[in-house]
């Protein structure tokens, strides 16, 4: 594989186990607010962020890249109102998304149509990420301020359950 691809794709290892640690210092806040339901959502974001890194590390390792663990930043953001972890999330996934779209357009340059075809799943998976983050907001936004809607919205979310990633590799 190109170098600059498999080094990218390894800092992407990175990158996503600490969208994991993110979300759960997220699901950390809701816990503390008493709001189950939002702790839940994250948790399963965080589950499903380890699921991303450990993709990118199969797939590493499925073509012959020896991977390369750093260390996983402390999620540092500081969260008052109700409404930060959600804006803080939407932010993160356009950030994410630049850096998925940074390693497809590196392997497009040296024609690794493997690479693309393998991140196709993250750059559609992105475009759900972007639309949940945003539809959180619009939830928060409507029903935020009222405590018996605050108390409907944080049920919903507690029904939240984890689904293994779409995408399987051998
Ligand atoms: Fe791994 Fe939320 O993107």
């Amino acid at each position: 594989m190109d170098k600059k691809v498999a080094e990218l794709l390894n800092d992407q290892i990175n990158k996503e186990l600490y969208s994991a640690y993110l979300y759960l210092d997220m699901a950390n806040f809701y816990d503390d607010k008493g709001l189950d339901g939002f702790a839940n959502w994250y948790e399963i974001q965080a589950k499903e962020e380890q699921d991303h890194a450990m993709l990118m590390y199969q797939y590493l390792h499925n073509n012959d890249v020896k991977v390369i663990l750093e260390a996983i930043a402390k999620p540092d953001k500081t969260y008052k109102k109700l409404m930060d972890p959600l804006k803080a999330a939407l932010e993160h996934e356009k950030y994410v998304t630049s850096l998925i779209n940074a390693i497809y357009a590196a392997a497009v340059k040296v024609n690794d149509f493997r690479t693309t075809q393998f991140l196709d799943w993250f750059i559609k998976e992105q475009g759900e990420e972007e639309k949940n983050s945003s539809d959180m907001i619009t939830k928060m936004e409507l029903f935020g301020d009222d405590a018996r809607s605050l108390y409907l919205l944080n049920s919903e979310l507690a029904g939240r359950t984890y689904a293994a990633p779409s995408l399987v590799l051998d």
